[in-house]
């Protein structure tokens, strides 16, 4: 199996699935065009955030880690006419460019960039007596996981969903003796996890155009 072979079948799915996307193009081009890291959840993985957040009926969605908002215009995509979106973002270009696709894709009414560290954000919004969301996505800076897994939860409700980005990293979440930051912040986000009675949870492991990763759900138990 190799690199080729995923990246193959990744573009048979987003083909014959998913299909033309201009809304989600033009994002992509935007960010492109504006020199951002090309590390946007894939295609699939954006329509499997979009059911998922259609599965919950999320009214409420927040997002750590913007970079131009392709995750986040997938996950708008399910939210109703007076929903909410909240996606928090430390670089003021990414965010920038976040802003300027979310109104692209007609988002602007329900969908908010907030920049930031994400540490800073997540404990305004506590501060703020935010309602619960319904749905998180936690994909930014790999080390502080564990940070975001305990907001996340602060700011959820019993039978909301928190998802994980890049949780397996080339499988390196299995080793134990990696002093790679991100490694050790998704091993300690494991242990977190496993550690918190509040939650149930698994890791899927996925190949894909992405490469070989995977992602965490933890549903907050009702
Ligand atoms: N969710 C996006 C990809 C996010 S990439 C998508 O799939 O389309 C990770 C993003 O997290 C980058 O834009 C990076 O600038 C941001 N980030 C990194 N550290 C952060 C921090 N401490 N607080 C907030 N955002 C951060
Ligand atoms: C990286 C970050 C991501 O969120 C991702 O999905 C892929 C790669 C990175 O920092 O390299
Ligand atoms: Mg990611």
């Amino acid at each position: 199996m190799s690199q080729q072979q995923w990246t193959a079948v990744d573009d048979y799915i987003t083909g014959i699935l998913i299909g033309a996307d201009p809304v989600l193009d033009a994002a992509q081009a935007a960010a492109d065009a504006a020199g951002l890291p090309q590390i946007a959840v894939s295609a699939p993985q954006g329509r499997q955030l979009q059911i998922l957040a259609e599965t919950l009926g999320a009214r409420r969605i927040l997002e750590v880690g913007t970079l131009g908002g392709y995750s986040a215009i997938w996950m708008a995509r399910a939210l109703p006419a007076d929903g909410r979106l909240v996606t928090l973002e430390i670089d003021p270009r990414h965010a920038e460019v976040a802003r300027g696709n979310l109104h692209h894709a007609g988002f602007a009414a329900i969908a908010e960039v907030r920049l930031g560290p994400a540490a800073d954000s997540l404990r305004q919004l506590a501060d703020d007596g935010a309602e619960p969301f319904d749905l998180v996505f936690v994909d930014a800076d790999k080390a502080s996981n564990p940070l975001y897994f305990a907001w996340a939860l602060r700011l959820t409700r019993p039978g909301s969903l928190i998802v994980v980005d890049n949780t397996v990293r080339d499988g390196a979440v299995a080793d134990a003796g990696s002093a790679d930051p991100s490694v050790v912040g998704v091993r300690r986000l494991h242990e977190a996890v496993a550690a918190e009675p509040r939650v149930s949870a698994t890791t899927v492991q996925t190949v894909g155009a992405k490469g070989y990763d995977g992602f965490t759900l933890i549903r907050v138990r009702s």
